[in-house]
């Protein structure tokens, strides 16, 4: 299994406090048949420069994969808060995950302007390649209007197992809305995510195995 959304890597957010952590974090995704895995630390615009986060995630990158003897393939990535003006950053290209041009987006929990949702447009007009993370947590409506910017969407597969969000995490799937599935793994939950990310796989069936393959079509 590839996991494109986790956040493992020590003291890059709040993902992981320590090496000891991530190591837990690592081992445990192994356990349940990751072998490769995209670190995608938060990225807040608002309170961060890309310089400053760059450097913090590969530090925490190397300082795991020094001690990384799990054989599970670690790539650099970020999770990335949508704000406005976020596509005017000369850097924004650096967000994308290693050697792609594939950006995770995280969108905000508030209501969607339309100057926010040109940001999209905008990042695509640079050449980027939107993947909406957990579309499954937003409202609906608000995903309808998404959905037409001609965006990616990835899901978590710990919400499959919740009453609201497994319901329309099928209804997605079914209208052919999803690409890929993650585990969205934190320290204080990575037992739980790491397991539904496995128990997702019998319950999905091909529709996961096609997730997965388009995971693994991004990494090549
Ligand atoms: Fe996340």
């Amino acid at each position: 299994m590839i996991d494109i959304h986790c956040h493992i890597l020590p003291r890059a957010d709040h993902g992981s406090s320590s090496l000891e952590d991530s190591l837990k974090q690592l081992k445990t995704a192994k356990k349940f048949g990751v072998s490769s895995i995209v670190c995608t630390p938060h990225f807040y615009p608002f309170n961060d420069s890309i310089d400053r986060f760059i450097s913090r995630r590969d530090k925490a990158y190397y300082e795991l994969s020094d001690v990384n003897d799990t054989g599970v393939k670690l790539y650099r990535g970020a999770e990335v808060r949508l704000t406005t003006g976020l596509s005017r950053h000369r850097k924004i290209r650096k967000l994308a995950i290693e050697n792609t041009n594939y950006i995770l987006i995280e969108m905000p929990s508030s209501v969607w302007s339309n100057m926010l949702l040109n940001e999209i447009v905008n990042l695509q007009s640079l050449g980027l390649n939107v993947i909406i993370a957990h579309l499954e947590r937003y409202n609906p409506r608000q995903v309808q209007k998404l959905m037409a910017l001609d965006v990616l969407a990835q899901v978590n597969a710990y919400s499959l197992f919740a009453p609201v969000l497994g319901w329309r995490i099928r209804k997605y799937i079914r209208e052919s809305m999803v690409t890929f599935i993650a585990s969205d793994t934190h320290i204080y939950n990575y037992l739980i995510t790491y397991r539904a990310l496995k128990k997702s796989h019998f319950i999905l069936g091909s529709n996961f195995n096609r997730f997965m393959d388009n995971a693994g079509k991004l990494l090549i």
